[in-house]
């Protein structure tokens, strides 16, 4: 691909751009008043579209998980490090995808449920993610997980 330098520098600019785009973004933890519930909902949407879409773990966490992590997956520990690094390192695996999403966000949580697919890893499971807010950024997170077999009686089993 030949780009000509205009092309060059209007991709700079853009990368201007967006990185200022992302450091105004960033959460607030001291978010409060009126308009906080339409916040944390925007906050759950952005997540999920940098998490499950652009899957930039690390963006995700640097925008919506600065500090204080409590995790109470049993199989984590809390901190956003262990997340960061263990969420990274899942999404590594080439073939992984995200479906059936959904995001929404009341009472000072937020809800993901999705099928995370990664064949390639033996992964396809229904999760639902529930999450707390502090502001607009997330400080306390419970999951639950699901294996999807394939076989299931049910017809509309998980989604
Ligand atoms: C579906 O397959 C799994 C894995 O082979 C098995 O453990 C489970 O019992 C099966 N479920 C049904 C409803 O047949």
């Amino acid at each position: 691909m030949h780009l000509k330098p205009f092309a060059l520098a209007f991709l700079a600019f853009v990368a201007g751009v967006s990185s200022k785009t992302t450091a105004r973004s960033t959460c607030d933890p001291k978010a409060r008043g009126a308009g906080l519930e339409a916040k944390q909902r925007s906050a759950i949407h952005d997540l999920a579209q940098i998490m499950f879409v652009q899957q930039d773990v690390r963006k995700a966490f640097n925008t919506y998980i600065p500090g204080e992590y409590i995790n109470h997956n049993p199989s984590a520990i809390s901190g956003r490090e262990w997340s960061l690094e263990f969420l990274e390192q899942m999404y590594e695996t080439p073939d992984i995808s995200v479906s059936s999403l959904t995001a929404l966000a009341g009472e000072g949580y937020g809800i993901l449920h999705y099928r995370l697919m990664a064949p390639s890893a033996g992964i396809d499971w229904a999760i639902m993610d529930r999450l707390r807010f502090e502001g607009t950024c997330f400080v306390e997170h419970w999951d639950v997980v699901q294996t999807i077999f394939g076989n299931e009686t049910n017809p509309v089993a998980f989604f």
